[in-house]
């Protein structure tokens, strides 16, 4: 493993605080039912600072003051050769610090002993309250071992600020090897789409295309679907977070699948919309290509100077006035951006941040009011992802019942625009038709 992502991470954190400590705890071992875990997965902001894998895990950062060198200090599980049979390899303390680059490494179960003497003296704790409760009781209780030494001389930090806002706005802008771990993320989840169009078919039940997808993640080494897969056909394209995946698929069903992987704590997230038969029908292909074109038309609003926002007003106007050309809707497409009609049928947003989260940390806006959403700069990672969703009623043409359709991509923003990482899944309707006729790999 290249560790030198992970320093370079560490270094400038340190730089922002300027002083003070931060305490970082990886994520705990969740059980699934009696004696299963489910997988375990490093907390996103212990990760990004050290690409250390194992659970029972702290990053310490100590602000260089008065001359000193920052530190870097680890807690972790100790060896266990006992344990080691059972559950594989730990590094142990004595070991972590070459393997990731810290200063100094020492045994969890001396964390809270160790952790007053670390606090005493320093002007600010980094630390996140109020996402654990435990480990707001740790933390307290070490502040107060601090507090109770106020007559030896030692003082407590009088402040404490979030180091997850300092990390988020870090996480923001993807580096080097974050841009390309992403990038061979989204080459294998667009190869798992184009597999589940070469196999789809009428008869077909959707976990089967589902499994398709775990196959080609897990083969190509992804460790986990970066989200539950969403395979939804027919009717169930309208559900937005249908999970079930159990519906057979008919002759004349559009399969929406939202799927993507995530390698060495990278997501991809992507969604395509193909019929099962391999034809889009006519009201299926007017839904479609408006939902395209909205696409294209967010697409081309990302770019630096532009607004988190942006992309979104630009779809939401093309999905507008195509919803009142096929008599969706009635009236202007002011009056429909206006009355907020269009959300009868395209009800979420067109994007969020990617990265180590699929639904990534950084803030989307930077001030109040519509001029606050965040500017664009290169090195952000985004989803274009409009959609249009249309259940039966009476005032809505029957030729579009049940049709649900959403294209989502992940875009890189560039300096003078945004590269579409997942463009090798295809998404025109001739080549998604084209595909589905190409049965020779399937
Ligand atoms: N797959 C989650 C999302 O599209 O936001
Ligand atoms: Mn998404
Ligand atoms: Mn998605």
């Amino acid at each position: 493993m290249d560790i030198s992502p992970f320093r370079q991470r560490r270094l400038s954190l340190l730089a922002q605080m300027g002083e003070g400590v931060a305490v970082i705890p990886t994520a705990p071992e969740r059980l699934r039912n009696r004696d299963t875990s489910f997988p375990y997965r490093a907390d996103s902001y212990f990760h990004y600072l050290s690409g250390f894998p194992e659970p029972e895990a702290v990053l310490v950062l100590v602000a260089g003051k008065g001359g000193a060198a920052a530190q870097s200090i680890l807690f972790c599980r100790d060896k266990d050769v006992d344990k080691e049979i059972w559950d594989g390899f730990r590094h142990g303390p004595e070991a972590a610090p070459e393997a990731f680059g810290f200063d100094a490494a020492h045994s969890i179960k001396e964390f809270d002993a160790k952790l007053p003497e670390l606090l005493a003296d320093q002007p600010t704790l980094w630390f996140s309250l109020g996402h654990d409760a435990a480990w707001d009781a740790r933390i307290t209780a070490a502040l107060n071992a601090v507090r109770a030494q106020t007559r030896t001389g030692k003082r407590a930090p009088a402040a404490i600020r979030d180091v997850r806002t300092a990390i988020d706005e870090m996480r923001l802008v993807k580096d080097g090897h974050e841009i390309a771990l992403m990038r061979e993320a989204a080459a294998i989840a667009c190869d798992a789409h184009r597999r589940a169009m070469r196999t789809a078919r009428p008869g077909r039940y959707e976990y089967e295309i589902e499994a398709e997808f775990l196959h080609e993640f897990r083969r190509r080494g992804s460790q986990f679907p970066a989200y539950s897969p969403i395979v939804a056909a027919g009717a169930n394209a309208c559900v937005l977070h249908y999970v079930e995946n159990n519906r057979q698929l008919q002759d004349g069903d559009l399969l929406l699948i939202d799927a993507g992987c995530e390698l060495d704590g990278y997501a991809s997230d992507i969604t395509r919309t193909f019929p099962v038969n391999g034809r889009f029908s006519g009201p299926q292909a007017d839904i479609y290509d408006l939902v395209l074109d909205a696409q294209s038309a967010a697409i081309a609003a990302i770019r630096p100077g532009a607004t988190f926002l942006d992309p979104h007003t630009a779809a939401v106007r093309v999905l507008a006035q195509g919803m009142i050309d096929l008599k969706l809707l009635e009236g202007s497409v002011d009056g429909v951006i206006e009355s907020e009609g269009y959300k009868r049928f395209y009800m979420h947003r067109t994007g969020h941040w990617l990265g180590l989260d699929v639904h990534d940390a950084g803030e989307y806006k930077e001030g109040p009011g519509d001029d606050g959403w965040r500017v664009l700069v290169p090195g952000m990672m985004l989803t274009v992802e409009p959609g249009c969703y249309i259940r039966p009623a009476d005032d809505v043409p029957q030729a579009f019942w049940n049709i649900g359709v959403r294209i989502e991509d992940d875009a890189l923003v560039t300096t003078d625009g945004c590269d579409i990482i997942t463009d090798t899944a295809p998404k025109k309707i001739a080549d998604i038709e084209a595909l589905m006729r190409d049965t020779t790999h399937a």
